[in-house]
């Protein structure tokens, strides 16, 4: 049976007493998804996992989802390498706030990473509770978003001229920036979570790149104050990594974003995301 023990933050827990290197009794697939639904972010520290039991365990919470934009490993369709070396000088992969691949029309539920290279210092991966920013969030400025159709999209990240574009270099993840960046698709800002019910805040600023119907000029302050507000640190957890520790996050409740600190150190971390429930 697993031993749940939660962070005291915002968000997130320890999961101990399982081997994921071994295939999950239904048992125990049900038990760490409670575990997830409720905490949001689950660590499972000391596992060592390879690449076939990463994937097990993906499939296990609903199968793979679509990576776009990045390639994967050599030797895996649905492995992709969160990397940095040692003296690499582009600028961190994923520092701003996101919820992953939110611009697709079935974003994904969750995404795994698994460290296997992790600095002695910095790299934490920070996480905001999505709920707990729209319960605290005042009655006026909830008013303004009630209702809404967010507009997402990759497009200042993935397209040529974006973010990872022809302008990013000397950086050893496999990012393959393409003119689809620039599609976009409408997403609720506010919108109960499809497993649990709950109600929460969806994505932000960077994946959302306007509110439909509404003039740029009045949308994107209103967007710059929800970021603001969204990742306040009273909603935070900040996990601290560990070499052979598993992390899953639900996208549907949480941003994350990545931190640097680690300068002369290399970092490797494998990903799969979990894809959208039926
Ligand atoms: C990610 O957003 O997948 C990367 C998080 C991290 O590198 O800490």
């Amino acid at each position: 049976m697993i031993h749940v023990e939660p962070s005291g933050q915002a968000c997130g827990a320890s999961v101990t007493g399982i081997d994921l290197s071994k295939p999950l009794a239904p048992q125990d697939v049900a038990d760490i998804r409670a575990a997830w639904l409720k905490h949001h972010v689950l660590a499972f520290p000391d596992q060592k996992m390879s690449d076939d039991d990463l994937e097990r365990f993906t499939i296990a919470f609903g199968g793979f989802g679509d990576d776009p934009f990045i390639a994967p490993i050599p030797g895996r369709s649905h492995i992709i390498a969160v990397q940095r070396k040692a003296d690499e000088t582009a600028a961190l992969f994923a520092e701003n706030w996101h919820s992953d691949w939110s611009f697709q029309a079935r974003p994904p539920a969750g995404t795994c990473l698994y460290g296997i290279t992790i600095p002695p210092v910095g790299g934490d991966t920070l996480f905001a509770n999505q709920h707990a920013a729209l319960y605290a969030m005042p009655g006026e400025m909830r008013a303004k978003l009630e209702g809404k159709m967010a507009i997402h999209s990759a497009v200042k990240a993935y397209a040529p001229d974006g973010q990872y574009g022809a302008r990013d270099t000397g950086r050893s993840m496999d990012i393959r920036p393409s003119a689809d960046a620039r599609k976009t698709q409408l997403h609720p800002l506010i919108r109960k979570h499809p497993e649990t019910g709950r109600e929460g805040l969806f994505s932000c600023f960077g994946y959302i790149i306007g509110i439909e119907g509404m003039p740029e000029e009045e949308s994107t302050p209103l967007l710059l104050q929800l970021y603001q507000w969204q990742s306040r640190e009273a909603f935070q957890y900040r996990h601290k990594w560990q070499p052979d520790m598993l992390l899953m996050w639900d996208n549907r409740s949480v941003l994350h974003a990545a931190t640097g600190g680690y300068a002369g150190h290399d970092r490797v971390l494998h990903r799969t995301t979990i894809a959208a429930s039926p």
